[in-house]
């Protein structure tokens, strides 16, 4: 027997014992029995993470010899590879490899695979932790049938800036709100547990204060306090390690001079060490090479090592693990030990996916063809987009509309638009037409009766200046008894890379709306966009606007419903919508200041603009709905409590409206002095109740010391005793009720 043969008998063997004892032994036992058999390359390779040949969504490397360096056990995971036999064919090739390590197979699942749900943003405003937990569950059940079995979701990071276009992944500006959103979507995406085979592996991202890009210009740098940092940026994050997310990515952008992904204190400090968590990070596209151009590393050779020392475990696209990562061990720069830990989490992981039991577990034709054509899951999707809709406006309760009106104009460049509705990040699915989309259009159609006559117009593209369409859009208006006007942005022009510095309404659009009020028609506005738009003109002379953002598959059913009144719109908006650009950042849990506005007409050297009000045009938490909700009767059980010690504190909603409906009532407290400045006022809970017709519900509350907690000037994570406000209210504004208690020693 030559030394070759006897070499693959040993690991032939070893493998099969890997295999045979696979059920007996821990899955930390099982991982160290592989990385016993892998050569230095092998473990390089599990580290990387390449683009598949197609769809990139960042600058492309490309390599001849993909399929060959899979085939040597040189890789680890694949993005952007999607589809039963795609997946398949690649894992395949991994099986041809020495010791059959299967590949992971990432994809962005932002917000729906065939069906797509309302943007994240959108439906964030749902309030709604059953609704968010469900799109992402049926994302998954739909993804993992197709082959991935890896999402690069939940994006959790909160944002202030509605310039910056990745406003539309994420939850919105406030890390409570964001902190309960990030475990539904980890909950939803990684089902009961992962290795259920319609289990998607979660990631949240992007690790860390991406959300806080100077200027809201993508991949720039972010410059923060250590509060900032722990307050209002991480919990989120936490809530995802507690929530079992199994992986983190980390971002583009320097976090007060260090790139994050070269970032020992965001990832070995925080992450790996104070928070314990077991998963492992992937560099966000290229950023473990873009260190360069920060300025924080030379050249490749230190970018790697810059990453891996700090705890970033693959890297996705850069290459340069690959490249640098066996000289830097042979160096001795890098420990044999640290890329033992990065691959260690990356087998934990496949074993806990149940990959190595069988690598084509996700890959099964006839699941793929059942999962894709759910017939609940569109109907999902449809009541998860109604929850997500906000009623804006609703002057004369112009809306709903009546079943029975003789004539509709249904205008503007979004009424028939298919692709459109999905918004940024969409999912090619093979085999898929892009366009399956019920279109507001066909909405429309499907909701109004035979007596009902629609009439439609264009008038104008989204963008450039032409007006020949008005005259067509003028003249259908005025047959009409409603007019419903459907403008916004391109899907495209919120997402990645997508910063605008003018976030008004583009185009002649609003020029469109001037000249059908002049008709003197009632015209509903529709706003269709993956941000908050800035569109005055819109909110001081349209009757009623609801703001639709993107809302997926069933954009026009879900719209039809709500403006019919089938569904009665609930949703309440979760980032600030500011008047001007020269508002932003805008945020509702801001600090007082030493010379606080007191209105918007008194300039008097307070903070305020000169030329501008300070307010947010729509607040955080606003959203109307057809029915109008009392609240009354605020209880505390106790005014005063200890550490350790709680309030449970009640009150009641009445629906004094016309309309079964639901309310978001919304709890925020405010610490009246404090050895570190506190916000005006922070959210601490919320409820979601239904109400029918005249019915009354009493909600209960319970506050308690981490309620109350902040970080003081120590950095310690304290509650002070003192004076602290409680505010009932249906928005951040619109406080209903009011009360106050103290924490005393
Ligand atoms: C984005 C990530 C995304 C990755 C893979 C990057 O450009 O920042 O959020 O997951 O591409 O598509």
């Amino acid at each position: 027997m030559n030394k070759l043969f006897k070499g693959f008998l040993f690991i032939a063997s070893c493998i099969s014992v890997m295999h045979v004892t696979a059920q007996k032994k821990t899955i930390d036992q099982k991982v160290d029995s592989v990385l016993r058999l892998m050569t230095l390359e092998e473990k390089i390779g599990q580290m990387n993470q390449y683009n598949d040949d197609w769809t990139a969504t960042g600058p492309v490397t490309l390599d001849s010899d993909k399929a060959g360096q899979v085939r040597k056990g040189q890789l680890g995971s694949l993005l952007n590879c999607v589809g039963v036999d795609r997946t398949r064919s690649w894992q395949n090739i991994a099986m041809e490899s020495r010791l059959k390590i299967p590949l992971l197979f990432g994809q962005d699942i932002i917000h729906g695979y065939k069906t797509t749900f309302p943007i994240p943003l959108a439906e964030a405003c749902s309030w709604d932790m059953d609704a968010i937990e469900l799109s992402a569950r049926i994302s998954a059940t739909e993804a993992s049938a197709s082959g991935i079995n890896w999402t690069f979701a939940p994006m959790v990071d909160i944002a202030r800036d509605p310039r910056w276009g990745r406003v539309m992944e994420g939850a919105g500006e406030d890390p409570y709100l964001g902190s309960m959103i990030a475990r539904a979507r980890v909950k939803g995406f990684q089902g009961n547990k992962l290795g259920d085979l319609n289990s998607l592996m979660a990631c949240a991202k992007h690790f860390a204060a991406y959300g806080a890009a100077i200027g809201g210009r993508d991949y720039n740098s972010v410059d923060m306090s250590d509060r900032l940092l722990w307050e209002v940026y991480l919990p989120p994050f936490k809530a995802a390690v507690d929530a079992g997310a199994g992986t983190f990515m980390n971002s583009f952008n320097d976090l007060n001079g260090v790139p994050a992904t070269g970032n020992s204190y965001l990832q070995r400090d925080i992450l790996k060490g104070k928070w314990n968590f077991k998963g492992f990070v992937v560099s966000d596209w290229g950023s473990v090479g873009e260190m360069i151009n920060h300025g924080n590393v030379k050249d490749g050779y230190e970018a790697a090592l810059s990453a891996v020392t700090a705890g970033c475990d693959m890297d996705m696209e850069s290459r340069n693990f690959k490249n640098h990562l066996a000289q830097l061990v042979k160096d001795k720069k890098v420990p044999m030990t640290l890329v033992d830990d990065a691959v260690r989490r990356i087998l934990r992981k496949k074993f806990e996916l149940g990959l190595f039991d069988d690598p084509f577990r996700f890959c099964n034709k006839e699941r793929e063809t059942q999962a894709l054509n759910n017939p609940e899951h569109p109907l999902a999707s449809r009541s998860v987009a109604e929850k997500s809709i906000v009623l804006l406006k609703n002057e004369n309760h112009l809306l709903p509309l009546s079943k029975n009106t003789k004539t509709i104009a249904f205008i503007g460049p979004l009424v028939k638009a298919l692709k459109q509705n999905k918004g940024f990040w969409d999912v090619e699915v093979p085999g898929v037409d892009s366009n399956f989309i019920v279109s507001q259009w066909e909405g429309l159609q499907n909701k109004v009766g035979a007596g009902t006559t629609l009439l439609y117009a264009k008038g104008c593209e989204i963008e450039g200046t032409n007006k020949d369409g008005f005259a067509e859009a003028v003249a259908i208006a005025k047959q009409a008894d409603v007019v419903i006007l459907s403008i916004g942005e391109r899907r495209d022009m919120s997402g990645e890379a997508k910063s605008r510095s003018n976030i008004g309404i583009p185009g002649v659009q609003e020029d469109l709306l001037k000249e059908l009020l002049a008709t003197g028609k009632p015209v509903v506005v529709l706003i269709n966009a993956g941000r908050p738009l800035v569109f005055e003109y819109t909110v001081e002379h349209a009757p009623a606007i609801l703001y639709t953002w993107w809302l997926g598959s069933e954009s026009g059913n879900s719209i039809a419903d709500v403006l019919f009144g089938d569904y009665n719109p609930s949703a309440k908006l979760v980032m600030s919508f500011p008047r001007s650009t020269g508002q932003i950042p805008i945020y509702y849990s801001h600090f007082n200041t030493g010379r606080p506005a007191r209105s918007d007409d008194n300039h008097n050297y307070n903070s305020s603009y000169n030329d501008l009000s300070i307010y947010p045009r729509y607040e955080f938490g606003y959203g109307l709905s057809y029915s109008t909700f009392l609240y009354s009767n605020l209880q505390l059980d106790r005014k005063q409590m200890k550490p350790g010690g709680s309030i449970d504190v009640s009150l009641s909603v009445t629906n004094l409206g016309k309309y079964d409906g639901e309310e978001i009532v919304q709890l925020y407290l405010r610490d009246r002095v404090g050895s570190v400045v506190r916000p005006v006022l922070e959210l601490k809970d919320f409820s979601k109740i239904k109400l029918k017709v005249g019915e009354t519900k009493v909600i209960h509350f319970k506050i308690d010391t981490e309620k109350l907690s902040f970080y003081n000037q120590k950095m310690q994570w304290v509650a002070e005793p003192g004076d602290f406000d409680i505010m009932i209210g249906a928005s951040s504004k619109d406080i209903r009720l009011k009360d106050e208690f103290k924490l005393v020693k």
